[in-house]
């Protein structure tokens, strides 16, 4: 009888994980970055801030490295990034963000790429 009541306290413990998995995985756009949290990943690119906000800013040099591994690793979660609320409440806009890798010069940037409904130039 005991044992039936911990086996069924396990029970509810392990879908109540499971839920929260799956509820947190949910938040993190389906895991665009892999492991990687989105909110890990959009503070990698914190040196991008100023340039993703305004479209007559220098991208310093942190950036680009920043924003050229993350191209090449993984555009999708860039692109995530880019969309999610947390850069909109960063100030990014992603109509300025998303030409950023080309105020890089990053030469192998997904040209033509949709990311949402903004177009990689
Ligand atoms: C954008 O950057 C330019 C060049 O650094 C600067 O002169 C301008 O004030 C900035 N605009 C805004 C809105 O921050």
């Amino acid at each position: 009888m005991a044992s039936n009541n911990i086996k069924a306290s396990f029970a509810v413990v392990f879908v109540f994980v499971l839920t929260l998995n799956a509820f947190i995985g949910g938040i993190d756009a389906a895991g665009e970055c892999g492991k990687t949290p989105i909110r890990t990943a959009a503070a990698s690119l914190s040196p991008c801030l100023n340039a993703a906000g305004n479209a007559s800013a220098k991208v310093p040099p942190a950036c680009c490295t920043k924003i050229s591994a993350l191209i090449k690793t993984s555009p999708k979660c860039l692109c995530a990034v880019l969309l999610s609320p947390l850069a909109k409440q960063a100030g990014i806009k992603p109509a300025i963000g998303i030409t950023v890798p080309k105020r890089c010069n990053i030469r192998n940037r997904p040209v033509g790429k949709k990311c949402g409904r903004y177009t990689v130039p």
